[in-house]
C-alpha cells in the first residue's frame, strides 16, 4: 500500500490505445475524447500571411532581413556577428522561422522594409524572443496524465484554468475532461493555431454528444461520475463541455488572468519571457492561485514553489508548480531567469555545419530539377 511518503509512480510512455468501437460506459466516452485530441505536434505549420493587415508584419520584416543574410553566403559572417550577443534567447542553433521549414512566407520584401544593418540590437533581441516563443510542442498524453495526477490534490472544484500559449488546445481540452474546473480557457497568439484549436473543440463536442447519446444507460446531468483522476463529479461534467471550454486568439500579455485558479505554461520555449510573465501573473493572480511551468523557473518573489518534478518524472522536462503567496511585497524586476546560455564557440560550429548542410541540400535540389 502507498504511504504518504511514497513517491508517486509516473507513467513513462503512452500505452497503445485501441480506437473506441462502442460507447458502453462513460469511460468509453472519455477515452474517445482523449484520443481525438492527440497528435497536434505533427501539424503542418503554414507560413504567416503577408497581407497589409497582418499583425505579424513587423515580425516578418525582421525575419526577411535575417533570412536574406542566411541565403547570401557573403553575409553569413555578419549574421553570426549580429546573433552572437543574443545567444541566451535563441532556442537551438539558428532562429526557427528563418530556416527552410520556418513560418516566414516567401515573396519580395514590402517597400521600405529594412536590411539587417538598419535594425537595432534591442529590436533584434525582442524578435528573437518572439521567434523562440512561436515554436510548437505538446506534452505526450502520458505526460499530461502524470501532470493531472500530480496536481489533482491541489485543485478544488469550481476553479478556472488558463493555458497561456495554448496552441492546438490539447491541454485546455484535456484539463476540462480530467479535472473539475468550471472553465478552461486557452490563449493563443497565432491565428491558424487558434483556429485549429476551435476546430478540434467542435469535433470534441460532436463526439461527446454522439458518445453520450449512444450510452445504453443514459448519463443524466445529476448522475454521479468518476473523473479520470478519480475525483467525484456528475454527468454535467460531460454534458456542459461546450460551456466549460473556450479559446481566445490574443497575445497572452493582453489577456487579464485575474479569475484564474491555475495558469498552465508550457514554458519550455518561453525562457526569456519568464520575467515578464512573472510580473504579469504577480499583478493579476489572487493569493492562492497556482501557476505551473515547464523547464524554466518562475522566480518572481510573489510565487512560492510548492512542487518540483524533475525531468523524467512527470514529463521529459522539469515541471514546477507555484502558488501566488502573500501580499505583493515588491515589484522590482524578478531575478534573471535561468536562461539557456550556449557556448558561443560550440554554437558557431553548429551554425556553420547547418550552413554547409543547407548549401548541400540546395545543390542537390538544383541537380535533381536541372533540365
Ligand atoms: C510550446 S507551445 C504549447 C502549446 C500548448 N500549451 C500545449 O502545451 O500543448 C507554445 C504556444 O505558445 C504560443 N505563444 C507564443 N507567444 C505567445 C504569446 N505572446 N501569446 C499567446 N500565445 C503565444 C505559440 O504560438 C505556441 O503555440
Amino acid at each position: 500500500m502507498e504511504s504518504a511518503s511514497t513517491p508517486p509512480i509516473f507513467r513513462t510512455a503512452d500505452r497503445p490505445a485501441d480506437p473506441v468501437a462502442r460507447f458502453e460506459q462513460p469511460s468509453d466516452v472519455f477515452e474517445a475524447l482523449f484520443q481525438s485530441i492527440q497528435g497536434g505536434e505533427k501539424h503542418v505549420r503554414p507560413p504567416l500571411a503577408l497581407t497589409p493587415d497582418s499583425p505579424f508584419l513587423p515580425f516578418i520584416e525582421i525575419g526577411y532581413a535575417l533570412r536574406a543574410c542566411l541565403r547570401d553566403p557573403a553575409r553569413r559572417d555578419y549574421l553570426l556577428q549580429r546573433l552572437r550577443p543574443h545567444l541566451g534567447v535563441i532556442i537551438g542553433t539558428l532562429p526557427t522561422s528563418i530556416l527552410p521549414h520556418g513560418m516566414l512566407p516567401d515573396g519580395a520584401p514590402l517597400p521600405g522594409w529594412r536590411a539587417l544593418e538598419d535594425i537595432g540590437d534591442a529590436e533584434l533581441h525582442a524578435w528573437l524572443i518572439q521567434d523562440g516563443g512561436l515554436i510548437y510542442g505538446e506534452m505526450q498524453r502520458y505526460e499530461l496524465d502524470n501532470y493531472f495526477d500530480a496536481i489533482a490534490p491541489l485543485i478544488r472544484p469550481g476553479g478556472v484554468m488558463v493555458d497561456l500559449g495554448s496552441g492546438l488546445g490539447k491541454v485546455v481540452m484535456s484539463a476540462a475532461l480530467t479535472l473539475p474546473f468550471t472553465r478552461c480557457i486557452g490563449v493563443e497568439l497565432l491565428g491558424y493555431r487558434h483556429r485549429m484549436a476551435q476546430e478540434r473543440l467542435r469535433q470534441l463536442l460532436a463526439l461527446a454528444q454522439q458518445g453520450l447519446a449512444s450510452l445504453p444507460a443514459p448519463l443524466a446531468p445529476e448522475t454521479p461520475l468518476t473523473l479520470p483522476v478519480g475525483a467525484p463529479a456528475t454527468g454535467r461534467h460531460l454534458h456542459d463541455l461546450a460551456a466549460r471550454i473556450a479559446f481566445i486568439e490574443s497575445d497572452m500579455f493582453k489577456v487579464d488572468v485575474r479569475g484564474a485558479s491555475l495558469v498552465f505554461l508550457y514554458s519550455t520555449c518561453f525562457g526569456p519571457l519568464m520575467d515578464a510573465l512573472g510580473e504579469k501573473l504577480a499583478r493579476e493572480l489572487p493569493v492562492g492561485a497556482l501557476v505551473s511551468t515547464t523547464t524554466y523557473a518562475l522566480k518572481h518573489p510573489a510565487f512560492q514553489l510548492v512542487h518540483y518534478f524533475p525531468a523524467g518524472t512527470v514529463a521529459w522536462t522539469n515541471v514546477m508548480v507555484y502558488q501566488r503567496s502573500g501580499p505583493l511585497a515588491s515589484l522590482t524586476p524578478a531575478e534573471t531567469a535561468a536562461l539557456y546560455q550556449p557556448d558561443p564557440v560550440a554554437w558557431e560550429a553548429r551554425v556553420r555545419r547547418d550552413f554547409d548542410a543547407m548549401d548541400l541540400a540546395t545543390k542537390a535540389a538544383a541537380t535533381i530539377y536541372a533540365p
